[in-house]
């Protein structure tokens, strides 16, 4: 009943001319999968404008990885919900964990994000997930949820639809170590659960929780397989196109 959805995240990679180059690749291989799953592609804002145009009418729509809560207004470096909106992204990826990690970012810069993507039409990818030693101290569910409710906090239930969240525990982001399906399962379950408990059914069936890190064509089928797995957030692998292109048809 949800359709899945596959986010490739570009990170800090290729110039606008190598993105342009690979958003041309994807639209021959991806297009062409026939797959159900949405596919999004986020490049890095300098290469937004060339990637939408060469992905124009292909299907794969375009998401940006940041952006800043404000509307405009006195904030060097910064670029605006109605910015990233107007060029053509559709998604925008909040809080990944690089940006909490190495940028300051916070739960409450995440919420303020969230209302001001919401706030234009923009559809969020919300990034959650605990360190290794949060888990290894059993605090992982403690952990996840409480930036789930960080996040959602004065969200109304009638906008979680159109907000994906994105459980990447930092263990496995880019260091070829997964979670097993059924440890992100249950960690994507009590995410739905958590959900169900403060924005009701309708909100809680409907939302999209992604898998992310290390997703890769060979574990990416036993993932999205899984009841409460709606997709990925794929990072090293959306820079290979017949990754990708696998990975989207297992989504599919
Ligand atoms: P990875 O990155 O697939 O390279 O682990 C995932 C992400 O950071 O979104």
């Amino acid at each position: 009943m949800r359709r899945a959805l596959v986010a490739g995240n570009w990170k800090m990679h290729r110039t606008a001319a190598e993105a342009r180059g690979l958003a041309e690749e994807l639209r021959g291989v991806v297009g062409g999968t026939g797959a159900s799953a949405d596919v999004v592609v986020c490049p890095t804002f300098t290469s937004l404008q060339v990637v939408g145009e060469a992905l124009e009418g292909s299907g794969i729509s375009l998401g940006a990885q940041n952006m800043h809560w404000e509307k405009e207004g006195a904030f060097t470096g910064e670029v605006s919900a109605a910015m990233i909106l107007t060029i053509g992204c559709i998604y925008v990826i909040l809080g990944h964990s690089e940006r909490r990690q190495y940028f300051a970012e916070t739960d409450e810069s995440v919420n303020r994000k969230l209302a001001a993507a919401l706030d234009v039409g923009l559809k969020p990818i919300v990034c959650i997930g605990e360190t290794l030693e949060q888990r290894e101290a059993g605090q992982m569910e403690n952990v996840v949820l409480g930036q789930v409710k960080a996040a959602l906090d004065g969200i109304s239930a009638e906008a979680v639809p159109g907000i994906a969240l994105a459980y990447e525990p930092i263990w496995a982001i880019g260091t070829g170590r997964t979670a097993t399906p059924a440890q992100a399962e249950e960690v994507h379950l009590h995410i739905r659960q958590f959900l169900r408990s403060i924005f009701g059914d309708r909100a809680a069936d409907a939302v999209r929780i992604q898998y992310g890190g290390s997703v890769k064509p060979d574990n990416a089928s036993e993932l999205f397989s899984q009841a409460n797995i709606d997709g990925g957030l794929i990072g090293g692998a959306s820079l290979e196109v017949e990754s990708f292109a696998a990975i989207v048809t297992a989504a599919g």
